[in-house]
């Protein structure tokens, strides 16, 4: 039987880490991506004493170079990826998170990793998920940056301010998602978009109401979807429900 391998941008923390967590407990070589050396590499150890056979590979999603260089050692190291998990994100925001107050600046910077990052780690990566037997792709979104929630004024979303770089760059993302998914329509390869719910990490300075765990765990079960399984979906936690650990698929 062969080992699945799969690479999670960002993981050397939070939601990415715990995704490498799950996936490697699930029996997968997981290639580590991180852009700083010593933290990829502490993630590496950790992920080590949880039994799990992981390897660090240096990748910053915004830097071309490094980008290449990444899948170039999964090329000549495996030949081939079954799993890419597209994670690495930032949010940042100008004032008070209002839409009047960003700055084109911000925007840019938080679509240098959350869109464009997302395509170039993705293009680098596609012929070695081209040369899997079934791969999968899964771009973490948000809900934040579904446009059916938060123009629902019946989902908690709505409620939201109207911050501009983060929540539209997860919106991109979405399209990035969909338009993977009907380019590939015809291959074994599923692309799905994540949304893992409000998870306590750094990027929120730990004040989601959910594990990164319990994140993470949505981006492993689009990444470990079977032959039936949907693809081009945002799918995840549903913040529209009742029920806290309700998951599903959501609107764009
Ligand atoms: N937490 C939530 O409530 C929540 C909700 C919805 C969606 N998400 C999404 O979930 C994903 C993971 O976020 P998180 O909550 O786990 O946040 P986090 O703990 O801040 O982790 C973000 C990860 O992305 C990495 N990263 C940032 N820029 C990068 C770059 N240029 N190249 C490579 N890696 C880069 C970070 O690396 P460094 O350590 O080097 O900065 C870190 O490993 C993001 O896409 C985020 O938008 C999170």
């Amino acid at each position: 039987m062969t080992t699945t391998i799969a690479l999670i941008t960002g993981a050397n923390k939070g939601i990415g880490f715990e995704t490498a967590r799950l996936l490697g407990a699930r029996g997968a070589t997981v290639l580590v991506g991180a852009r700083d050396g010593e933290q990829g590499r502490r993630a590496e150890s950790a992920l080590a004493e949880h039994g799990v056979d992981a390897r660090f590979v240096a990748l910053d999603v915004t830097d071309q170079e490094s980008v290449r260089r990444a899948a170039e050692r999964v090329r000549a190291e495996f030949g081939h990826l079954d799993i890419l998990v597209n994670n690495a994100g930032i949010a940042r925001a100008d004032g008070d998170w209002l839409a009047s107050e960003s700055t084109p600046e911000t925007m840019r910077e938080v679509y240098e990793t959350n869109v464009f990052g997302v395509v170039a780690v993705t293009n680098a990566m596609l012929p070695l998920l081209r040369a899997a037997p079934a791969a999968r792709i899964v771009n973490v979104s948000s809900e934040v940056g579904s446009i059916g929630s938060l123009t629902d004024p019946d989902n908690p979303m709505s409620g939201l301010p109207s911050s501009l770089p983060y929540p539209s760059s997860k919106t991109a993302l979405n399209m990035v998602t969909v338009q993977y998914a009907r380019e590939l329509g015809d291959t074994p390869i599923k692309v799905n978009a994540a949304n893992p719910g409000y998870c306590a990490t750094d990027l929120n300075g730990h004040s989601g109401t959910r594990t990164a765990e319990q994140g993470a765990g949505v981006s492993v079960h689009l990444a470990t979807l079977g032959e039936d399984g949907p693809s081009g979906r945002l799918w995840g936690h549903l913040a529209a429900s009742d029920d806290p650990a309700a998951e599903g698929t959501l609107p764009w």
